[in-house]
């Protein structure tokens, strides 16, 4: 069995993506977006690398039917209709649209997973399904990949927070060591440091003071919520759209 963490998509090359099922996860919160945007009608979400590809990409499906949302340094990009916060992603806001994503570090993650066999979003408010197939992945396949957006190609404490409860309900709550790479171990280290609340690890994070700080502190609060957009979104032919979830026999 192999369960690999890393805490940034950077020095991420093919070969490590190539054919493994993968989850990207960026809590503070493009990931945390993503299910709310899906969560509230959205037809789709189309990750962007820069705000000029959103533009083109808007424009390609028609404007009128498209949506585009992003940030930099946290704040909406101007002439964006929406920035990356979950709590504007509300049904009227999308109206059944394609939402068109640009983010500093989660959509440059997802875009990081080309040649992936399946690529699915996770955060905490979708833990509960990601996990449920992240158990059923590494259980059929024996192999998982675990990728945080980090901070500008860092460590970002909340995502690693999260990496650790995904990787813990992969193994189906074990604690094991066998076929786990150090940054999984570290990740479920920080799950017994800091238990089950998501809120501490998050606003304790830099992503989540750097939110506080802009005003944003619902944003953290919002994300931290286990379970409150509890959709699994699949990224395939360049759009994450819901996946449909196995029950467990
Ligand atoms: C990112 O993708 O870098 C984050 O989601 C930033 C943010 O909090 O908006």
């Amino acid at each position: 069995m192999k369960l690999d963490v890393v805490f940034s998509p950077q020095g991420l090359c093919p070969a490590d993506v190539a054919g493994r099922t993968v989850f990207v996860i960026d809590a503070l919160r493009a990931t945390t977006t993503i299910c709310a945007a899906l969560t509230n009608g959205a037809r789709a979400v189309v990750p962007a690398a820069t705000s000029e590809d959103a533009v083109r990409m808007a424009q390609s499906v028609g404007i009128q039917d498209a949506v585009l949302a992003g940030e930099r340094n946290c704040v909406r990009i101007p002439g964006f209709a929406l920035g990356n916060s979950p709590l504007e992603m509300t049904a009227e806001a999308i109206g059944g649209k394609l939402i068109v994503q640009t983010t500093t570090n989660g959509t440059r993650a997802l875009l990081a997973t080309q040649g992936a066999r399946a690529v699915f979003a996770a955060a905490a408010v979708n833990l509960g399904v990601a996990g449920e197939r992240a158990r059923q992945s590494l259980e059929q396949d024996k192999d998982l990949l675990i990728i945080c957006a980090g901070r500008e190609g860092a460590f970002g404490l909340d995502d690693a927070y999260v990496a650790g409860r995904l990787a813990l309900a992969a193994l189906g709550g074990r604690r094991v060591r066998r076929g786990l790479n150090d940054a999984a171990l570290a990740a479920l280290d920080l799950v017994r440091r800091y238990g089950d609340t998501f809120l501490r690890p998050f606003s304790y994070s830099e992503a989540g003071r750097h939110l506080a700080r802009l005003g944003m502190a619902d944003d953290v609060r919002d994300a931290a919520r286990l379970d409150a957009y509890p959709v699994l979104p699949v990224f395939k032919e360049r759009r994450l759209t819901i996946a449909p979830v196995a029950v467990p026999a």
